[in-house]
C-alpha cells in the first residue's frame, strides 16, 4: 500500500482512463485499466464479460460484508463462481480493488489495509479483463496473461478451466456463508481425484467409495500428470481416467457450473435460461449419507426419505441447527469407562471407520467383551454377515442407518442413564420409493435445488414416535449370567420391526400355491419359475433360487431391497420365503409370457409393441441404473427375462439377482461370471470392473434382436472378417452402408414378416442405438438416461422423429 498509491485522486489517473470511462460509461466495461479501481460504494462500478454470461465486481451479503467476486449475471440468485476474500470479506464502505501501477491488482479495505492482492507485484500488467469464460485475466504487454481467476478458483470449476495438482475446490461453510469449510475436491497424493472431509478434529475421503480400491472404482493412479477438465458440452475427464457427462450433454450453449457444495457434494449444474435456476446434470454421490462428516461426529444420518440427522440415545445435539458439531454425550464419559456400563442396540446402523479392533467369525457375546476390555471403546458394529462380524469403535462418526444394512450398533452407556424415553429417526432405504413419476424419466437426475432442498431437521428425543427398538443388557459383574440368553429373541425383534410393507411366506404356504411346484413356468440360471395362487387368490410366479448359500439375514436385507423397487417397467416382487434351504421369491405373474416367445415364434409383434418394448425396456434399465439411489445393475438382460403385460408393456424380471448372489460366496464383487452368452458384454471376459455398461450392451443386442425378429445366433452376416464378433461386423457393415449413402439399408434389416408396415424413422433410431449400445469400448456405449431420451424424441404416433 504505497503512499503513492493512496494519494491516488479517483477514477482521473491517466488521460486513457479517462477517455476509456467516457466512452464506456454507459456501456457494461470488461476492462479495468492500471491505475483505476472499483469501488465498493458503487454499484455500476462492475465489469462484465463481452457476452454479459459473467460478472466481476464487488458481491454483498447484509451490511457489512463484501467479497470481490465472480458471478452469473443470468442466474436467479447470482451464483457466484469465484471469491477473492472469501474468509476475509471487506467492509461496505471505503473498500476498493484497484489495478495499482506496480501491477498487483489489490484489494484494500476501509483503512487502507491489504486484504487481498495478486502475485503480480513489478510487472508491466496493462490491463485487468474479465472474459467470456468467466476468467478474470491480468495482461501484459503482446496479450501475455499474467495473472488469472482460473488458477486460483474456489468452490467451482466452469468448463475449459483446467484442474491441476495446485487446485483445490473448498465447500463453503454452510448454506448462509461463503467461508471455506471442510469438504473439498482435489488429487491426492496417489494422483487420483477425491472428495475429503477434512475437519477440524477428524478428516476422512468418502469419494471414490473408500470400500474399493482405485482400481476398483474405476481409477488409475498411474498418471501423474493430474490433470481434469470438462467442456460446454459437459463432458469431463481427469488424468486418473474418471469420465463423465451431464445428462443433457451435447446441448452446446448451457451455461454449467461444477461445484462442491456445502453439504459434501460434488455436482455438475446446468442453467436454465428461462427460470434463471441450476438442474444437476450429474453428481458424484447419490446417497448423501455416504458423505462423511455431513452429520457431525456421534451423530446418525438416515433416509426420511431425504437424509436427516438425528442423535443416538445418550447424546444430544451439540449446537441446535448446526449438525457439523454433530452430538455430544449427555453423560460423563471418563466416569462411564468405571462405572457399570449397558449396551444399546440400535438396528441397522453402523459407523464407518474409526475401529479399535476387528474380528470375523465371532460371536455377539466375544464382541461385547471386546469393548468392554477396551476403555476407548464408544460401541461395537456386529453383523451376521460373514459369520460374524466385529468391530469396536473408538471414535463414532459417519453414522447412517439403512435397512439393508445387515447389523447393529451396540452403543456403550452407563447403566444409570435412563434411555426410555429415547427415539431415533426410523429412515428407509435410500431406495427408489415409488414410481410416481414417468414423466421424469428422461432426465431423472435433474431437479431445481430449490424445491429439493436437503433439510436438516433437529428432532427432539421425544420428538413423533417413530421405530425405535431398544435393547438393553445390563454388563457389569454379572453379565455373564445373560450369556446365550435372551439376546437372540431380541435380535429377531429388531428385523421384524423393520419389516417392509412386502412379506414373508412360509415354504408350506409356498408350496400349497403352487401345488408342490407343479406348474413349471420357465427356468434360468439362478432357478426354476412356478405358477402359484396364493389364498388371497392372486396369481404369483414362484421362483425357487438355487446355489444362495448366504445366511438368513443377508437374504432377507438384501431381498427387501429389491422389494421396494417398484416401476412399471419391473416385475414388482411380493414376497420371499427363507427356511432352512430353501430359497424361494415371490414376483407377480405375468400372463403374456416373455418376449422371446412373441418375437421369436411363429407369431410376431407388429411394429408399435416392438417400439413399445424397446422403450419401455429402456425405461426399466434407467430407472435400476440411475434413479434409483442404489445402482442396480441386472447383469442378464435378455428377450427371456422381459415379460409382457396384457397392453405388450414389457417389464424387466431378475432384477437385483446378480447382487444377491454377489455377496453369497467370498466377497470379491462380481468375480463370478453371469450372464448369457450372445448377450454379455466383452468385459465379462476381462478383468475389468462390472459397470452398468454391461446391461447397455445386452440391451442393445436385444433391441437389434427386436428390430430383425430373429435371435442373434441366426443371423447370417455378410463381409465375414476374422476376430470380429457377429455384432462388430454387423455395425461395420451397416455403418458402411449408412456412408455410402444406400437409401435402403434399414429395409434389408428390418424384420420382413412386416411387410413394410414400420416407422422407418423409429427403426433408424433403434438400429443406430443399438450398434452404440454394443460397442466393444464401453465408454462410448451411451447411458441408458441417453437410450431413453433419444427414443422418447421419436415415440410421435405417427412415428416422425422430432
Ligand atoms: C503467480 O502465480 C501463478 C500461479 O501460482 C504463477 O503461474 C505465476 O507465474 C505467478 N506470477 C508471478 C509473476 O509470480
Ligand atoms: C495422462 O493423462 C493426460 C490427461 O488426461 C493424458 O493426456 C496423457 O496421455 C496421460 N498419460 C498417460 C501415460 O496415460
Ligand atoms: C435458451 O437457450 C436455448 C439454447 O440456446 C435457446 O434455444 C432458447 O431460445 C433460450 N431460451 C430463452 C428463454 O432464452
Ligand atoms: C467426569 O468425571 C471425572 C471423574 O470423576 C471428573 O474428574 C470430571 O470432572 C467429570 N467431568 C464432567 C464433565 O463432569
Ligand atoms: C484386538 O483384540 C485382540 C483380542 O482381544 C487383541 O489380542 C489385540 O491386541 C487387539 N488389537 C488391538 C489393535 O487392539
Ligand atoms: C417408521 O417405520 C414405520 C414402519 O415401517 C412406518 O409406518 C412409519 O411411518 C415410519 N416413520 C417414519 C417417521 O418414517
Amino acid at each position: 500500500m504505497g503512499s503513492s498509491q493512496t494519494s491516488i485522486p479517483p477514477k482521473t489517473i491517466s488521460f486513457f482512463t479517462v477517455l476509456f470511462l467516457f466512452l464506456s460509461t454507459s456501456s457494461a466495461q470488461n476492462v479495468l485499466l492500471r491505475g483505476s479501481y472499483l469501488s465498493v460504494e458503487d454499484d455500476s462500478d462492475i465489469l462484465t464479460s463481452p457476452e454479459k454470461t459473467f460478472s466481476c465486481g464487488f458481491y454483498g451479503m447484509g451490511q457489512n460484508a463484501y467479497w470481490f467476486s465472480i458471478w452469473f449475471t443470468n442466474s436467479k440468485d447470482r451464483t457466484v463462481v469465484w471469491m477473492a476474500n472469501r474468509d476475509r470479506p471487506a467492509n461496505g464502505r471505503g473498500s476498493r480493488v484497484s489495478l495499482r501501477r506496480g501491477g498487483a491488482m489489490v484489494l484494500t479495505d476501509v483503512d487502507g489495509s491489504i486484504i487481498w492482492e495478486t502475485n503480480t507485484t513489478s510487472t508491466d500488467v496493462e490491463r485487468a479483463e474479465l472474459l467470456d469464460t468467466g476468467n478474470l485475466v491480468l495482461i501484459g504487454p503482446g496479450s501475455k496473461i499474467l495473472w488469472q481467476s482460473f488458477d486460483f478458483p474456489t468452490d467451482t470449476l466452469l468448463p475449459n478451466q483446467l484442474f491441476i495438482k495446485r487446485t483445490k475446490l473448498i465447500a463453503r461453510l454452510h448454506s448462509g456463508s461463503y467461508a471455506s469449510g471442510y469438504f473439498s475436491f482435489f488429487f491426492d497424493n496417489d494422483n487420483v481425484l477425491r472428495l475429503i472431509y477434512d475437519g477440524p478434529d477428524i478428516s476422512s475421503i468418502y469419494w471414490p467409495s473408500p470400500d474399493f480400491d482405485v482400481f476398483g472404482n474405476g481409477r488409475t493412479n498411474y498418471n501423474s500428470s493430474r490433470t481434469a477438465v470438462y467442456d460446454e458440452m459437459g463432458h469431463f475427464i481427469s488424468s486418473d481416467q474418471l469420465q463423465f457427462s451431464a445428462s443433457d450433454t451435447g446441448l452446446l450453449r448451457i451455461e454449467r457450473r461444477l461445484t462442491i457444495d456445502h453439504d459434501g457434494n460434488l455436482r455438475l449444474y446446468s442453467l436454465k435460461n428461462d427460470t434463471g435456476l441450476w438442474v444437476i446434470s450429474w453428481q458424484a454421490l447419490s446417497q448423501l449419507c455416504n458423505v462423511h462428516g455431513i452429520c457431525g461426529i456421534n451423530s446418525i444420518c438416515a433416509y426420511t426419505p431425504d437424509p436427516e440427522c438425528s442423535c443416538p440415545p445418550g447424546y444430544e445435539i451439540t449446537e441446535p441447527g448446526n449438525w457439523n458439531k454433530g452430538c455430544k454425550p449427555m453423560f460423563n464419559q471418563t466416569l462411564s469407562q468405571s462405572q457399570q456400563v449397558k449396551f444399546v442396540q440400535l438396528p441397522h446402523v453402523d459407523y464407518w471407520g474409526f475401529d479399535l479392533n476387528f474380528s470375523a467369525s465371532t460371536t455377539l457375546d466375544s464382541c461385547m467383551e471386546l469393548c468392554l476390555g477396551d476403555y476407548r471403546c464408544k460401541a461395537f458394529s456386529y453383523s451376521l454377515d460373514g459369520g460374524g462380524r466385529c468391530f469396536t469403535k473408538g471414535v463414532l462418526f459417519n453414522g447412517y442407518r439403512s435397512p439393508s444394512f445387515p447389523g447393529n450398533i451396540y452403543l456403550r452407556l452407563p447403566v444409570s442413564f435412563e434411555t426410555s424415553q429415547l427415539r431415533i429417526l426410523n429412515g428407509t432405504d435410500p431406495i427408489c420409493q415409488s414410481s410416481e413419476s414417468e414423466t421424469t424419466i428422461g432426465s431423472p437426475s435433474m431437479y431445481s435445488i430449490n424445491t429439493k432442498r436437503t433439510r436438516w431437521v433437529y428432532f427432539y428425543s421425544f420428538a413423533s414416535a417413530i421405530g425405535f427398538i431398544e435393547l438393553l443388557f445390563i454388563v457389569s459383574g454379572w453379565w455373564f449370567l445373560f450369556r446365550n440368553r435372551g439376546l437372540p429373541n431380541l435380535m429377531e425383534d429388531g428385523y421384524h420391526a423393520v419389516l417392509s410393507p412386502f412379506r414373508r411366506f412360509t415354504y408350506t404356504e409356498l408350496k400349497k400355491a403352487t401345488n408342490n411346484f407343479k406348474e413349471e413356468l420357465g427356468r434360468g440360471g439362478s432357478g426354476a419359475v412356478y405358477k402359484g395362487i396364493l389364498t388371497d387368490e392372486r396369481v404369483v410366479a414362484v421362483k425357487r433360487l438355487e446355489n444362495m448359500y448366504q445366511g438368513e439375514d443377508v437374504f432377507w436385507a438384501e431381498v427387501s431391497t429389491i422389494g421396494k423397487i417398484n416401476h412399471m417397467n419391473l416385475v414388482r416382487m411380493w414376497g420371499f420365503c427363507s427356511e432352512g434351504k430353501h430359497r424361494l421369491l415371490v414376483y407377480e405373474y405375468m400372463e403374456y409370457q416373455s418376449l422371446d416367445k412373441h418375437l421369436f415364434s411363429p407369431t410376431f409383434l407388429q411394429w408399435k409393441d416392438r417400439f413399445k418394448a424397446a422403450l419401455g425396456i429402456a425405461k426399466g434399465l434407467a430407472y435400476l441404473h440411475h434413479e434409483c439411489l442404489e445402482w442396480v445393475i441386472h447383469c442378464d438382460v435378455k428377450p427371456g427375462n422381459i415379460l409382457l403385460d396384457s397392453g405388450f408393456e414389457p417389464k424387466i424380471a431378475d432384477f437385483g439377482l446378480a447382487k444377491l448372489s454377489q455377496r453369497g460366496g467370498n466377497s470379491s464383487d462380481f468375480s463370478q461370471i453371469r450372464g448369457t452368452k450372445g448377450y454379455m458384454a466383452p468385459e465379462w471376459a476381462t478383468n475389468l470392473p462390472v459397470t452398468a455398461k454391461v446391461d447397455v450392451y445386452s440391451y442393445g443386442v436385444v433391441i437389434l434382436e427386436i428390430v430383425k425378429g430373429i435371435p442373434l445366433s441366426n443371423w447370417v452376416i455378410e463381409g465375414r472378417e476374422e476376430h470380429e464378433s457377429d455384432l462388430a461386423r454387423f455395425g461395420r457393415v451397416v455403418k458402411r452402408k449408412i456412408q455410402c449413402g444406400e437409401v435402403s439399408w434399414i429395409e434389408e434389416i428390418v424384420d420382413p414378416r412386416l411387410n413394410g408396415k414400420f416407422s422407418r424413422n423409429q427403426a433408424t433410431t433403434i438400429v443406430e442405438l443399438g450398434i452404440s449400445c454394443v460397442e466393444e469400448d464401453r465408454n462410448k456405449r451411451p447411458t441408458m438416461d441417453a437410450v431413453v431420451q433419444a427414443l422418447l424424441e421419436c415415440q410421435d404416433v405417427d412415428g416422425r422423429c422430432s
